[in-house]
């Protein structure tokens, strides 16, 4: 068996393989956006209290400024907003929201349009998980759209694809 360290690769497209969907965190702080792309995120965490997590690079610039808004979005991206998902991935963190459809909470908490689903959290915990933060987030409100999820699998954008089953007799 080779050992993860002689092939990083591997362990890279091994998880690449593992299929998510994409959430969009985002906050506005000081009259200033700011949004990270996240598939690492994860729902159903804790239902008491409720809990959802995901995880962040200790090299993400974004992050040291979201961590500590009051209430953060999360948009959970809808089928069709590949483009939008490399636009608010995007190396300029100033240009992320240009034309960007969105709307802006009294709390803080940033959504974008067209997403699957939405929750409206704040920071409940932050725990050390190597070159990453584990961070769990509380829900405050939630809720979904009538839009199927985008789906990030094999370092690809796509969409769900129903598997329908055969009847047995
Ligand atoms: C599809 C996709 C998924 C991503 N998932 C994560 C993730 O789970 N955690 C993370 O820290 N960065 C993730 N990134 C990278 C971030 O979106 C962002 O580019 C990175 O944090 C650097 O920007 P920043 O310094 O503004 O945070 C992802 C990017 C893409 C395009």
């Amino acid at each position: 068996m080779t050992a993860l360290t002689d092939d990083p690769m591997l362990v890279r497209k091994t998880f690449a393989h593992f299929p998510s969907g994409v959430s969009f965190l985002s906050a506005e702080r000081d009259d200033h956006k700011h949004a990270l792309v996240a598939s690492s995120f994860m729902v159903g965490v804790s239902l008491e209290p409720c809990l959802v997590a995901f995880a962040v690079q200790k090299s993400s610039e974004t992050w040291p400024l979201l961590r500590d808004a009051e209430r953060i979005g999360v948009s959970v991206a809808g089928e069709g907003q590949a483009d939008l998902t490399r636009k608010l991935a995007g190396r300029d963190r100033a240009r992320r929201f240009e034309e960007v459809s969105h709307s802006v909470e009294e709390s803080g908490a940033v959504f974008i349009d067209g997403a699957a689903l939405w929750l409206e959290c704040s920071v409940y915990s932050e725990s050390d998980a190597g070159d990453h933060w584990l961070v769990l987030l509380e829900v405050r409100d939630l809720g979904m759209n009538d839009i199927e999820p985008l789906v990030w699998h094999g370092s690809r954008f796509r969409g769900l694809a129903l598997e329908s089953s055969v009847d047995v007799e």
